[in-house]
């Protein structure tokens, strides 16, 4: 009888202490509030959302410079106060205006031709078309489109006339 007094007086510690714990697991750290860093305050954003996080923003960033081979500088213009820093909600760069522009583009080419389909688990991520498909690390395509000639060859007529063949198949039938 007398050990099984204790026994279960013993089980019921155990026992108090698992719920303690479990109530302390679900209690609220004050600390963890204390770290809790508020979504940025963007400044001066017409086409992203003005919600984005701080490392989504940098990311999207970083993209952009990498594609067009370039440094932020190319789209945002020094500080007035301190022209070592960058002025990033600052309008003053035509580079800045156009790349809101071909944002927007690229936004509307995959929500209008590659979000349709691809239903699950989330269309709105998926970018199938983005700035380095056409930039592939110029500021402008044409630089390296202006030397397509030498990619392709030129049509020989000698050589190769299935062109004529097709065309004289078409004028017997
Ligand atoms: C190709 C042009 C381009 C390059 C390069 C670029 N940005 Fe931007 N950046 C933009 C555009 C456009 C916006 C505004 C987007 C909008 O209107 O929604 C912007 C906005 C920002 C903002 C938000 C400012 C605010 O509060 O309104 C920050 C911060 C920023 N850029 C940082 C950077 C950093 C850091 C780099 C370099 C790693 C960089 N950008 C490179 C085009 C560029
Ligand atoms: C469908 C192809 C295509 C895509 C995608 C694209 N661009 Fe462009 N972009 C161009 C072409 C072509 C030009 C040159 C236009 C001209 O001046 O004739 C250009 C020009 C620019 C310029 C001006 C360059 C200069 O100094 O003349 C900026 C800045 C730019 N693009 C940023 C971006 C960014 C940022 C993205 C991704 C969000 C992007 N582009 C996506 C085709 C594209």
């Amino acid at each position: 009888m007398k050990i099984n007094k204790k026994t279960s007086a013993l089980l019921s510690m155990i026992g108090i202490v698992i719920i303690g714990l479990g109530l302390y697991a679900f209690k609220a750290h004050p600390e963890s509030k204390a770290n809790y860093t508020a979504q940025p305050r963007w400044e001066n954003l017409e086409v992203l959302p003005q919600d984005i996080s701080k490392d989504s923003l940098e990311h999207l960033m970083k993209n952009y410079a990498t594609s067009l081979g370039v440094k932020c500088n190319y789209c945002h213009t020094p500080s007035q106060d301190d022209p070592t820093e960058l002025d990033f909600p600052s309008d003053d760069k035509i580079e800045k205006e156009i790349a809101r522009g071909m944002i927007k583009m690229t936004n509307e080419i995959n929500a209008t031709y590659f979000q349709p389909y691809f239903p699950d688990p989330k269309p709105k991520q998926v970018h199938v078309a983005n700035c380095v498909m056409c930039h592939r690390g110029a500021t402008n395509p044409e630089k390296y489109l202006s030397q397509m000639g030498q990619m392709y060859k030129t049509y020989e007529a000698d050589r190769d006339n299935r062109k004529e063949k097709i065309l004289e198949q078409q004028q017997k039938e």
